[in-house]
């Protein structure tokens, strides 16, 4: 069955100008623009969207970034999307994604606290439930 997930055009994103190289990357894999908004999350959805990373190191600087600019938000559907759209980004640490994802391609270390890596995407149908849920409330 068809699925949704929830993509973040992060503010390093964003302030880059690479949302719409990032949203052709989307559109060129085949998946559907259900919903999508520009974002400036206060630091409440921030805490509900983070929970699970709460207490560790680059915890508030993650809140942090987050509260830097505004971000894109994005309802995505198609089959598998969940899996497709991480497989599309690429691993968390931009330095080593592979080649050809979006974080691989557009992405680097900057030397910061945070890893700045572009986009966020669910990882599971019950975060994907949840977070949708937070930024398309
Ligand atoms: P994401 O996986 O979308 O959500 C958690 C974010 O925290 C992650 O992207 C990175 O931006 C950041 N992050 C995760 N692990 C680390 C780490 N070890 N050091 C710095 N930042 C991290």
């Amino acid at each position: 069955a068809t699925e949704e997930t929830l993509v973040l055009v992060k503010p390093d994103g964003v302030a880059r100008g690479l949302t719409g190289a990032i949203l052709a990357r989307i559109e060129a894999k085949g998946y559907s623009l259900v919903d999508i908004r520009l974002v400036e999350p206060d630091r409440g959805t921030l805490e509900r969207h983070y929970a699970e990373h709460e207490g560790k190191p680059f915890y508030e600087p993650l809140l942090e970034f987050m509260m830097s600019g505004p971000s894109v938000a994005i309802r995505l559907a198609g089959n598998r999307v969940i899996e497709g759209f991480r497989s599309l980004a690429g691993t968390t640490d931009p330095t080593t994604a592979a080649p050809g994802t979006i974080r691989g391609d557009l992405g680097r270390d900057w030397g910061l606290k945070v890893q700045q890596n572009l986009v966020h995407g669910s990882d599971s149908p019950e975060s994907a439930a949840r977070e949708l849920a937070i930024w398309f409330a």
